[in-house]
């Protein structure tokens, strides 16, 4: 079975080709066109984001059947990312997959953009046993998800106000780096000194996040000391960032008795993040399971892995598929 991911909620436009042999798959083309156009305004504006979509969702289209070497005519099913995001970036792509769908006349299946980064761990480790415990950091959500069986999920806790990588960003912003910031402070912290600056390690209950207080706490620390090296409060961002991080993983695998968790999002592409989790998590007992670089960051071929499987077990979805803004669960 040949499936078409289209994933358009925020702003990268990504068209996935993935083909699925019974259990195993081959992710034939997975294009990602980054806008670049945000960084100038310092975020995502939503109308250009939109625009962008119209402008590139047909040519990566075609770029991703030639890379797969397919046609239109090869396609089995049109799985695509309907909600959480930008409402106008999300029409986009959903309106262009019901068009393929009907001018193809095949399947469409509307797919959860964090379900679908759920989907990337399994993409690279599709023998990862169940369950397993997910945090999914990515610069629009942060939430820790007890994968319970495929398709069945109990979610342990969100943040309960900025996103993981949106604090990144806005750390980003205030150092006058530029956008989408989260690289460019793991950059600089690599050679700075975490020890230098001390910052607050947020501390919120159960197994929800909080980044809004650590990062007006960046914002006082600049103000009182302007001379402190950017590197070194970026390195200690990023430290506090993953203290916190490990402390909710580490707590959900003792109270939930399960010793598997997968990182996915953009925030998990940190080389720092990805270190120290693996060392110790690994410590504890622990299997980490992470995407590599390129399924960290919005994808579409993790909408089409994750499309398959609700096709499978739910059929397809209406073509009056509605877009969704926030996320409230998996339905
Ligand atoms: O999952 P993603 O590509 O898009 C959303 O669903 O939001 O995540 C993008 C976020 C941005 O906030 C970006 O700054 C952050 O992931 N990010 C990083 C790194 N690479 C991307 N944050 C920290 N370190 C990185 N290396
Ligand atoms: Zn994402």
């Amino acid at each position: 079975m040949i499936i078409l991911g289209v994933e358009t909620s925020c702003d990268e436009t990504s068209i996935g080709i993935l083909e699925k042999r019974g259990r195993s798959h081959n992710i034939l083309a997975n294009i990602v066109a980054s806008q670049l156009a945000h960084s100038r305004y310092g975020g995502v504006v939503p109308e250009i984001a939109a625009r962008t979509h119209v402008q590139l969702v047909v040519p990566i289209t075609q770029l991703a059947l030639q890379v797969a070497k397919k046609s239109f005519e090869d396609l089995d099913l049109v799985a695509v990312t309907n909600g959480p995001g930008l409402m106008g970036a999300l029409l986009v792509g959903l309106s262009y997959a019901k068009a393929l769908a009907i001018g193809c006349r095949i399947p469409l299946v509307g797919v959860n953009h964090i379900e679908g980064h759920i989907f990337s761990i399994l993409l690279d480790h599709p023998a990862i046993k169940y369950p397993f415990l997910s945090l999914i950091v990515s610069g629009g959500h942060t939430e820790l998800i007890f994968v319970k069986s495929k398709l069945a999920y109990e979610i342990l806790g969100s943040t309960l106000d900025d996103a993981c990588g949106e604090a990144f960003d806005k750390v980003a912003r205030m150092l006058g780096l530029p956008y989408p910031g989260g690289p460019y402070v793991e950059n600089l912290a690599q050679s700075g000194d975490a020890e230098a600056v001390n910052l607050p390690i947020p501390r919120i209950k159960d197994f929800d996040f909080s980044f809004s207080g650590l990062k007006t706490a960046v914002l006082y620390y600049v103000k009182k000391h302007p001379h402190t090296p950017k590197k070194n409060i970026c390195a200690n961002f990023q430290k506090v960032v993953v203290d916190f991080l490990i402390q909710k993983a580490a707590k959900a695998v003792r109270q939930y008795r399960c010793q598997r968790l997968g990182i996915a999002g953009g925030v998990s592409a940190n080389r720092y993040l990805r270190d120290r989790m693996q060392k110790e998590l690994t410590a504890i007992g622990t299997e980490i399971f992470l995407p590599s670089l390129s399924l960290s960051t919005d994808n579409a071929a993790m909408i089409a892995a994750c499309g398959y499987e609700k096709y499978k077990k739910f059929g397809p979805s209406p073509l009056n598929l509605p877009a969704f803004a926030r996320f409230v669960g998996f339905d």
